[in-house]
């Protein structure tokens, strides 16, 4: 058995890229091996110019020759427990956040289900060009980890952000991620996620503004600890995170019917989705033809999938999401106690830079004894520190 918060025994696949930075590689490659990890390495054709292969292979990496003419991609990408670049260019940080396949390292990149994990570096204008803000915001969003870049004296002769972490922050980052892996282990749980289509015919319909990222941030949270995770989602243009069982459906009544599909044995539900709470009576088989100048439609409930989930006997922590435009506290502790939760996440709707769409969120938690309020983080961290939330409250019987 592994020690869960140790290298010991796990595997790496080191990707390394072609920055001066490069020169750290062998004695990241020492401590990590020396922390019991098993490293391959991958070298961009650029990173060569930087670091020697013999040096790597004299620090014991097991060098992987960039000719992959099989299978080579997806047998490291499933052999691997981390993917880390380090040092990764702002070039691969492009390279990634569109999806390049153009070399090795790249395929594996798309290929592997295991946390990929980046330490940046480059000269400080190009980090806070904002081609790479978006770049960093994209794969951020994505679930992507970064460790550093660092502030303070760079190669090109200028101070600021940049630097590569050092190799011993990388390894002490590594084994925080490895520390709190499996918390939630083989724990089912289940989240709703992105906005519902109403149907009024074949080609229209109400549904709102919620993008879904704050829920796949969570289920792909609830994952990274080791949670049995089903995502029930609204239609959004998002991807399955990893390792997280989706279930896309369209309709609220349609979302409840999945999530009652897996009711047996649910001890986490987390309902992110923006549900509409009404949708139109009746749905017309045909396109509506206009006809008056005015046009009536009956919307009638729909039902209220987190308060239903709450009054289940058993039933699972139950944490709901409160979007407000206006008393967002006091509102969101009435839907704590009218629906009888553990926990509600609200947040502002209609302010630039947090809710419906945005990367960054600001959230307010609201739990029976206390209402902190948290400042604005990108919405992948914000998942992270809501999971950690959850598992502190959660009945002990509930842990793996
Ligand atoms: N929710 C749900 N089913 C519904 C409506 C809401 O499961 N039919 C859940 C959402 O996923 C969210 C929480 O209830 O976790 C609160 O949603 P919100 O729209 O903020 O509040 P409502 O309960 O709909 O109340 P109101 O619209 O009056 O603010």
């Amino acid at each position: 058995m592994r020690d869960r918060g140790s290298p010991q025994g796990r595997r790496v696949v080191l990707g390394i890229t072609g920055g001066i930075a490069a020169y750290k590689a062998p004695e990241l490659v020492r401590q990590l091996r020396a922390a019991g990890a098993e490293v391959r390495a991958v070298l961009s054709r650029s990173a060569t110019r930087f670091v020697a292969p013999g040096a790597l292979a004299a620090v014991g990496a097991e060098l992987i020759d960039d000719e992959d003419t099989g299978m080579l991609h997806i047998d490291l990408a499933r052999w691997a427990d981390v993917v880390l670049i380090a040092p990764a260019t702002a070039h691969l940080l492009a390279r990634l956040a569109i999806g390049a396949a153009d070399d090795l390292l790249t395929t594996l990149c798309l290929a592997t289900e295991a946390p990929l994990c980046v330490a940046p570096a480059m000269n400080r204008v190009m980090w806070e060009h904002p081609a790479t803000r978006a770049n960093h915001a994209q794969l951020l969003g994505r679930g992507v980890l970064f460790v550093g870049p660092g502030q303070g004296p760079q190669a090109c002769g200028e101070n600021g952000p940049g630097r590569m972490s050092e190799p011993a922050e990388i390894v002490a980052f590594l084994e925080r991620l490895w520390s709190e892996t499996g918390v939630l282990r083989n724990i089912p749980a289940l989240v709703t996620a992105g906005p519902t289509y109403e149907a009024l015919d074949p080609a229209r319909g109400f549904t709102n503004r919620s993008s879904g990222k704050m829920g796949y941030a969570i289920a792909a949270a609830l994952a990274e600890q080791g949670a049995q995770v089903v995502l029930v989602s609204g239609p959004t243009a998002l991807a399955a995170p990893p390792r997280v069982h989706r279930v896309l459906v369209t309709s609220a009544v349609e979302m409840r019917e999945a999530v009652l599909a897996h009711r047996d044995g649910l001890r986490l539900f987390v309902g992110a989705a923006a549900v509409a709470d009404y949708r139109p009576e009746t749905i017309s088989p045909q396109k509506l033809k206009k006809q008056a100048d005015s046009l009536t439609i009956t919307f009638v409930r729909n039902p209220d999938i987190l308060a239903e989930v709450a009054q289940w006997q058993p039933r699972p922590f139950t944490v709901g999401f409160a979007a407000e435009t206006e008393e967002l506290e006091s509102h969101a502790r009435t839907k704590l106690e009218k629906k009888g939760l553990d926990l509600v996440i609200a947040n502002p709707v209609g302010e630039p830079g947090a809710g419906f769409g945005e990367d960054q969120n600001r959230v307010t938690l609201i739990d029976r004894d206390r209402t902190v309020a948290w400042t604005a983080a990108p919405k992948t961290e914000i998942a992270r520190r809501i999971v950690t939330e959850i598992i502190k409250r959660l009945p002990r019987n509930t842990h793996a």
